[in-house]
């Protein structure tokens, strides 16, 4: 289903493991900034007829926001402050402007973020199975309704121009692939 170019990076997982606590702290946020990203794409025109899904998607992303803030208090790991994932940040400085533009683009980086969470959650759900089951059936709990955002964004600037998303789609491609190479030593998913 994903159609990344380029493999979640080897160094990626032994810095994960290393600090579960941080990293699930980041995650909140992550989940916290897929809320609000869901609504802040209802201010597109071509998106006005979408806003209920995205409505839907909002909720869920909250929803997804309250287990990870559900889970910190279990185990004791206080709720602390967001990084800004460079990989994240490079997607979106290049974000075109123009209404319809701008559409297509926050989308698909809307899609890819969605699309690379999905994925690793997935890594994690398997990584995490003798380490900590818990958090194992935690993540594998994520990785349908992430899958299922990546689509559904894919979908709606498919939806909006599918010969534009396409061609975005291509250069997009190739800027993940990049940018998931650069070295990110902070503890996050992203
Ligand atoms: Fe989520
Ligand atoms: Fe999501």
């Amino acid at each position: 289903m994903l159609l990344f170019r380029e493999k979640i990076p080897a160094d990626w997982w032994p810095k994960v493991k290393a600090n579960l606590p941080a990293v699930l702290v980041d995650h909140a946020h992550l989940e916290r900034k897929a809320a609000t990203t869901a609504l802040n794409l209802e201010k597109y025109r071509d998106l006005y007829d979408r806003v209920e899904e995205l409505n839907g998607i909002a909720i869920e992303e909250l929803q997804h926001f309250q287990l990870v803030l559900n889970l910190l208090k279990r185990r004791g790991i206080p709720f602390g402050q967001p990084h800004p994932s460079p990989w994240i940040t490079g997607l979106m400085r290049s974000v075109r402007n123009g209404n319809r533009h701008q559409a297509i683009d926050h989308l698909i980086c809307c899609a890819f973020i969605e699309g690379r969470s999905c994925e690793k959650f997935q890594f994690l759900a398997e990584a995490l199975k003798q380490i900590d089951p818990e958090l194992a059936a935690f993540y594998a709990g994520l990785v349908e309704s992430e899958g299922n955002h990546y689509a559904t964004y894919l979908l709606m600037a498919k939806a909006i121009d599918e010969r534009e998303t396409d061609e975005r789609m291509e250069f997009y491609l190739d800027l993940d692939a990049k940018l998931i190479r650069e070295p990110n030593p902070l503890p996050m998913l992203h």
